[in-house]
């Protein structure tokens, strides 16, 4: 693998902060871009909090931390990426966005740079086919909490070179992921199999089959899966369970991907999990009108 060791994230969201935090902490120097600078202080603000977590476990010393985020130049300036060797995009999942972030990236970075996507619910190639350079191109998609799940999905697109998605496996490796190569189609391997078995778990809670406690209780105690189903979509946001399910519908047509009701529902009422403060369950702090 060619030597490198600046990274951009584009994008310093949940899942932007926590690929940040990642690069870091194995040593790359990364910059942080976000569009203002209020959404600047959150990404660092979330890192900041992640580590200090560390810290107060005895994970991490007060030293380290303070090496890890001296390593990531937080910017509102893309231009800053001018002599990045990798980026990784984890922008909000609309296509609209993924231009603007891609165009601009193919005519800031250099030709060799490689340009990878976190994206969950686009498609690899589409985003690819922004640029003038496809076959630098791939989907790097990391797991909700980043800084925590091993699993990180390569995904090669019929654009995409070898060499890229031998260096993009390579950069997961060396930041501690256990890498699996897949090819660009609606879910990738992880969310195909994934979201339909939440919006499975949705639609029972929907059909009151069983109370939301009862379903996640189920799953974890019979599986011996860290969390609930329900639970699930609140971490990694509603709305995503439902962009994931749609792009499977819209690709297979098939009864077994069709979104829940309930899972529209509640996206079109902002119940979109922990970063709404409300999803299957509570989270701001407030008494729960369910439990009342
Ligand atoms: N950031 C950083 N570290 C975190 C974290 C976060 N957001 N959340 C938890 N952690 C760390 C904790 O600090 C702790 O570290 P330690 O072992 O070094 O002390 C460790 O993770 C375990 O955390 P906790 O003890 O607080 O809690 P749990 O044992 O309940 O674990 C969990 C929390 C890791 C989130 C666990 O419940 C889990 O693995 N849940 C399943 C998550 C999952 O399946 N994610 C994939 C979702 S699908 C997806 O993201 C794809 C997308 O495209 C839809």
């Amino acid at each position: 693998m060619e030597e490198f060791d600046k990274v951009g994230v584009v994008g310093l969201g949940t899942m932007g902060a926590g690929i940040a935090e990642v690069f870091a902490r194995a040593g790359f120097q990364v910059w942080g871009v976000e569009v203002d600078g209020g959404a600047m202080e959150r990404g660092r603000d979330h890192v900041r909090r992640s580590l200090s977590k560390a810290v107060d476990k005895g994970k991490l010393g007060s030293e380290e931390r303070s090496g890890i985020l001296d390593r990531i130049a937080f910017t509102t300036d893309r231009e800053d990426l001018r002599d990045a060797d990798f980026v990784v995009e984890a922008v909000p999942e609309r296509m609209g966005f993924k231009r603007d972030v891609f165009t601009d990236l193919d005519r800031i970075c250099p030709p060799g740079t490689i340009l990878a996507t976190n994206t969950s619910s686009l498609s690899v190639t589409e985003i690819a086919a922004l640029t003038g350079r496809p076959d630098k191109v791939v989907g790097l998609h990391f797991f909700n909490p980043a800084p925590v799940m091993k699993l990180t999905e390569v995904v090669s697109t019929i654009s995409s070179s070898q060499a890229t998605v031998d260096i993009a496996t390579e950069v997961a490796k060396r930041i501690g992921k256990t890498p699996v190569t897949v090819t660009d189609r609606a879910g990738f391997a992880a969310n195909a199999l994934l979201v339909p078995f939440i919006n499975d778990a949705i639609s029972a809670y929907e059909r009151k089959i069983a109370s939301r406690e009862e379903i996640d209780t189920a799953v974890t105690k019979d599986a011996d899966l860290p969390m609930g189903p329900l639970t699930l979509a609140d971490l990694v946001g509603v709305d995503v369970c439902l962009a994931v399910m749609d792009v499977l519908w819209e690709e297979f047509r098939t009864p077994r991907y069709a979104a829940a009701p309930l899972l529209r529902r509640m996206v079109a009422a902002g119940r979109l999990g922990r970063k709404t403060g409300r999803g299957f369950y509570d989270h701001s702090g407030a008494p729960d009108p369910a439990e009342e």
